[in-house]
């Protein structure tokens, strides 16, 4: 058996930023322990103050407390929400739901990415938003009375899902939504269920019945299976076994396993225990040759934020590898589909990313050149791990956009990449 580098990366992000608005909305003191200190959940954190929450600092390794105060109260300011999408959109969903006016804006990346697939049901349930049918930040929001909503998404997205959720939550009626085309992460629906609201699928529908009070709780953040997906790449391409522990391993979140595993990789996991509906453990890989494989378009939903590391290890497997239906990485914290594929082919690995398709040609030359990651941080941990195949020569225009999402990301990845 090789030898293996023990890692535990930060808190999960998605889970942060959930467990941040709902103990804001609750009433009373709410304890998180191994929240994400990244530039992200801080972003949640901010606004949920400027809301009128008892939000304290956010610091690694220190539990969190959130002292609520049963809804949010009026800001005196815009509600910057920096590169955070999930801030923002989960954040409209809750306005939606209180009785006043709020500007919501975000950083340039943030300021391009679409907005109306959140407003259009958030209207019809009974928002306004000025300017009226626009799709961009900065909107103006108006909360008021709302009424029940049935939506099916245009698209299969947890930050969509999870506003109509929160505003059912928040203004205590029925919200059912339908996915169409794979089910993304579920971490809404299994805080919810856990601080005991009526939700549950109903067929191929998942129906908030009411809303109401949040409680206060106490809650432990696994660790990001996210950021757990680089080093697992690290140790996949690289010369040592990696073992992530204490890492969260819901469902929803691995299909990236699924597809590694395809590829032929040596990867194992084991469940160890549960906090608030959410499954934790241990995630292994072993390092060995990968080869293409194709990821359907029902698969995206459960691996959208690793199909730039999937793509980045598919440049060092044999064969071709394709991504069905990924449209939607363009619209990320960048133009992620026409990153990976510039990005890939300047290294000399040739990938198209046309229409909706993702298609990546492996080879075994070490890779060599500049990677433009436009600020994204997802993109910037990607090429980093190519960057660590021997012989390779990678420089990154950016290194610190990692700390949206994975403060101590090097660090991590040279102990994973052990010594060469
Ligand atoms: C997230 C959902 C995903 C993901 C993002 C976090 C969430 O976006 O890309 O990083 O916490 O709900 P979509 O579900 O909108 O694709």
């Amino acid at each position: 058996m090789t030898r293996s580098t023990l890692i535990i990366v930060p808190g999960d992000k998605s889970i942060t930023h959930r467990a941040l608005l709902l103990a804001a909305m609750a009433r009373g003191p709410s304890v998180i322990e191994g929240a994400l200190a990244s530039l992200d959940a801080r972003s949640s954190a901010r606004v949920l103050r400027q809301l009128g929450a008892g939000v304290g600092p956010i610091v690694a390794g220190r539990p969190l407390t959130v002292v609520g105060r049963g809804r949010l109260r009026p800001a005196s300011g815009p509600l910057h929400c920096g590169n955070s999408g999930t801030t923002a959109r989960l954040l409209l969903g809750l306005l939606s739901a209180h009785r006043f006016s709020s500007t919501v804006t975000g950083d340039r990346s943030l300021r391009r990415r679409p907005m109306r697939r959140v407003t259009e049901p958030l209207t019809l349930m009974g928002a306004r938003f000025a300017p009226p049918n626009a799709d961009r930040l900065p909107l103006r929001v108006r909360g008021g009375p709302l009424v029940p909503l049935d939506w099916e998404l245009p698209v299969s997205s947890a930050q969509l899902k999870s506003a109509l959720l929160f505003a059912g939550l928040a203004g205590n009626v029925r919200v059912a939504v339908r996915e169409p085309a794979g089910l993304s992460r579920d971490h809404t629906e299994r805080m919810l269920a856990g601080l005991g609201f009526p939700i549950g699928p109903e067929g191929d529908w998942i129906v908030l019945r009411s809303g109401g009070p949040v409680p206060p709780f106490q809650l432990r953040v696994p660790g990001d299976p996210s950021s757990a997906a680089f080093l697992i790449g690290a140790g996949l391409i690289g010369k040592r076994a990696v073992t992530v522990s204490q890492v969260g391993l819901n469902p929803t979140r691995l299909g990236y396993l699924e597809v590694l595993r395809r590829m032929g990789a040596r990867v194992t996991l084991s469940v160890e225990g549960e906090t608030l509906g959410e499954p934790f453990g241990t995630i292994h890989a072993e390092p060995g040759e990968l080869r293409g494989t194709v990821v359907r378009a029902g698969e995206i939903p459960g691996l959208i934020d690793e199909v730039p590391l999937l793509a980045a290890l598919a440049a060092r497997a044999e064969g071709e590898t394709r991504f069905e239906q990924v449209g939607e990485l363009r619209v990320k914290e960048s133009d992620r589909l026409a990153q990976i594929a510039g990005n890939l082919t300047a290294l000399g690995y040739p990938a198209t990313g046309a229409g909706n398709v993702l298609t990546v040609h492996g080879s075994d030359h070490p890779p060599r050149g500049r990677v433009t990651t436009e600020g994204d941080h997802r993109i910037a941990m990607a090429f980093a791990v190519l960057g660590t195949v021997p012989g390779a020569r990678i420089v990154l225009d950016d290194r610190d956009c990692v700390a949206v999402s994975f403060p101590g990301f090097f660090a991590a990845l040279d102990r994973a990449k052990g010594p060469r």
